[in-house]
């Protein structure tokens, strides 16, 4: 049998360029060798969400449609809504017990969110739980491994140190202690030169149609020293290159560079180039996405409910016996 394997996105928004390469691809391609699940974690969502909640409902509908256009088949993996599945907060509680509370408040995530995320009180009992049922998410279907970026790690070793504790204690090892699929492609920084995000309106959308792509390319900072077309650029340190590095093919790569090093060509030209290559690369999400209907989502949103309900639902019995819940 194959090894399961767990991940999820917020639902923030539609997903963009980031998530594609920093995760998106390569749960596709884990689709061969694993049994996928992959969640829209909206209860984590509504942790940050909770104050204005109305958005909730659209961005998890328009996660699963990005999900699908971008290439996991809701036939092979269980696509499902993280809410739909009562279990993950079962095992929230019980591992909320046994979680010492020195183990969430020194998670570096935790205390970065309540540092940048402003205009929200995060300072809240839910907040501070977040990483234990994200550990919940992932044991309750007894995933082996996580693919996740690096940023998500800590995460994911306090979802081991949850399990190891849960296990000694009960003397049964019903958890396997997950392990990290990192994401090997580097990261692709915002139109900004920021980190890609919702929250700085600094991304390319898998569902933007080629026109915004255009402009949001035009908009793009480069080398900062080249400010004529007769200035040598410095592909290395242009973000605009590092979007060829990611998305173009080797031959057209190279000619980019000679284009700036050379100073032959201008950036106006290179980011013309540019949005033809993402514009390609995105066809094939944009004709999938818009040909998804509501009811294709609400249909799979419901058939990996059931699927991911069956699954935790057989490790919650196994868990409640032994911790002795009447039945
Ligand atoms: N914390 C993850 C993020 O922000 C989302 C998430 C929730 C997740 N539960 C998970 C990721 C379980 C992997 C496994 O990206």
């Amino acid at each position: 049998m194959k090894k399961r394997i767990l991940s999820g996105m917020r639902p923030t928004g539609k997903l963009h360029l980031g998530h594609l390469v920093g995760a998106l691809n390569n749960w596709v391609s884990l689709q061969d060798s694993y049994q996928c699940f992959y969640m829209v974690a909206d209860w984590h969502a509504y942790m940050s969400e909770y104050e204005d909640p109305k958005s909730l409902k659209e961005n998890s509908c328009e996660v699963v449609r990005d999900f699908v256009a971008s290439g996991i088949d809701p036939e092979r993996s269980v696509i499902f809504v993280q809410s739909h599945v009562p279990e993950h907060l079962e095992l929230n509680m019980i591992y909320s017990c046994m979680t010492p509370l020195p183990w969430v408040e020194r998670v570096p995530t935790y205390k970065e969110q309540l540092r940048e995320i402003k205009g929200r009180d995060l300072t809240t009992y839910g907040f501070l739980g977040y990483p234990v049922l994200q550990a919940a998410d992932i044991a309750v279907y007894k995933a082996s491994a996580v693919p996740v970026g690096v940023d998500q790690v800590p995460h994911l070793e306090l979802t081991r140190e949850i399990i190891r504790r849960f296990n000694s204690l009960y003397k049964k090892n019903v958890f396997p202690e997950p392990e990290p699929i990192l994401t090997k492609s580097p990261k692709l920084l915002g139109l900004d030169n920021r980190k890609m995000s919702k929250s700085y309106a600094n991304f390319i959308a898998l569902a933007d149609e080629p026109e915004v792509i255009k402009k949001k390319v035009t908009q793009m900072i480069t080398d900062a020293e080249r400010i004529k077309l007769k200035d040598k650029g410095h592909p290395d340190i242009c973000n605009v290159f590092s979007y060829f590095s990611t998305f173009a093919k080797p031959d057209v790569k190279s000619n980019v560079r000679q284009w700036c090093e050379g100073a032959t060509t201008g950036c106006t030209e290179c980011k013309r180039k540019l949005s033809d290559i993402l514009i390609e690369y995105l066809e094939p999400i944009r004709t999938k996405r818009a040909k998804l209907s509501d009811q294709d989502v609400a249909d799979i949103i419901l058939e990996g409910g059931k699927r991911a309900k069956a699954a935790a639902g057989e490790t919650m019995d196994e868990v409640k016996k032994l911790i002795n819940l009447v039945k």
